[in-house]
């Protein structure tokens, strides 16, 4: 049994990485400021894992960019943790071009502070949440971890720049010196994981996707119109050169990506030190077009749609190679699209309001 702190936690992919984590036997700290992630998904991961009451999973709410809240969260868990996860960020690409201070701030800033406090508590095993929004408009599909990192918003551009930071760490072997300590020695065990398109939900429909306000994502979008909470879908790009005009990308099961996390934490305690990149994404692509009609059938709802222009700063494709995470942890994207439709369903029929909703 280890003990891992979840910096983000209480988000979408935190929240299922958590359930995956507490179902493998570990013990959680979730460190969280609750901006877009809710308490309630960690009430609800501790129903569905039994753990309520059991003190396998403690939540400090605090904020990455304040060191004393960091040290609260350090200081929360039984002794030294054996990892980070961090999760812990701002992910709306549109917001992050209107306001590249506060994605530099959060996702950069609070990312150094958060390995600082790693470095000063002796933990030195990370899993980053890195995208593939780092690849930009990739070059050759589908895209292996080794294609240049050259992304085109502020968002991507935060992501890459942490991803740098983490290469200057693990290249660093972890002396850092703690103030007016000695220092300390130990290599890094980093892994930088570029997810694609994290969709679906956990089966149970208890925990899910709950974007504050309109959803920037095609998945939630459809799922709103599907339950008639918003009129009609606009599909970004009819002229797109892909076999029927929309743009296509790879969208994977959250829960797959869950235990992708757990695959790869096991991957950096067994191995030794090493500065690990994979893409987490299914390695299939599909169109919107194709995701539409998927999700009408997993509901049994009409999506209307109207075709509108591209939207700026898309890619025609995104798909991984995702034969690295296979090779290097035996893990792979088990589910498919009709399951993710299913269970991205189940969650929103059971809570048009995301967690305000009530049960
Ligand atoms: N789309 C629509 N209508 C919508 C929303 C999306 O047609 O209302 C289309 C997009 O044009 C694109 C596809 O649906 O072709 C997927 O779009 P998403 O916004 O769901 O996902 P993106 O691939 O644009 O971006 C997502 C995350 C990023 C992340 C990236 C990684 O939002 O944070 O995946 O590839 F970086």
């Amino acid at each position: 049994m280890a003990k891992v702190l979840i910096a983000g936690g209480a988000g979408f992919i935190g929240s299922h990485t958590c359930l995956v984590l507490l179902e493998a036997g570990h013990q959680l700290v979730v460190f969280d400021n609750f901006s877009t992630g809710s308490p309630e998904s960690l009430r609800r991961v501790q129903e569905l894992t039994g753990t309520a009451g059991s003190d396998r999973l403690r939540v400090v709410e605090g904020d990455i960019r304040r060191p004393l809240d960091l040290s609260k969260a350090f200081a929360t868990g039984w002794g030294r943790f054996d990892a980070v996860i961090h999760f812990a960020g701002l992910k709306a690409v549109a917001q992050s071009v209107h306001e590249p201070l506060l994605y530099w701030d959060v996702n950069v800033g609070g990312s150094q502070h958060l390995l600082a406090a790693m470095a000063e508590h002796g933990c030195h095993t990370l899993v980053f949440s890195s995208s593939a929004t780092v690849y930009g408009l990739p070059e050759r599909i589908p895209i292996p971890e080794t294609a240049a990192v050259l992304p085109i918003n502020p968002y991507g551009h935060t992501k890459a720049a942490v991803e740098r930071m983490l290469a200057d760490l693990a290249a660093s072997d972890g002396r850092q010196a703690p103030e007016g300590g000695e220092p300390r020695s130990g290599g890094w065990r980093i892994a930088r994981l570029r997810y694609f398109n994290p969709v679906g939900a956990h089966s149970s429909g208890r925990i899910g996707e709950d974007p504050q306000g309109p959803p920037d994502n095609l998945f939630p979008y459809v799922s709103q119109v599907a339950l008639g909470r918003r009129p009609r879908l606009q599909v970004f790009g009819g002229d797109w050169p892909t076999p029927d005009g929309t743009g296509i990308r790879d969208y994977i099961h959250v829960m797959d990506l869950a235990e992708g996390h757990l695959a790869t934490l096991e991957a950096l305690w067994n191995e030794p030190p090493q500065l690990l990149t994979l893409n987490l994404g299914s390695g299939r692509g599909y169109s919107v077009l194709e995701v539409v009609r998927a999700f009408e059938r997993a509901s049994d709802r009409m999506v209307p749609f109207d075709l509108v222009a591209r939207r700026a700063g898309d890619a025609a494709h995104s798909v991984a190679d995702s034969s690295e995470a296979l090779r290097r942890l035996g893990w792979w994207a088990r589910r498919d699209l009709s399951q993710m439709c299913a269970d991205g369903w189940a969650w929103q029929q059971r809570h048009p309001q995301g967690y305000r909703s009530a049960g």
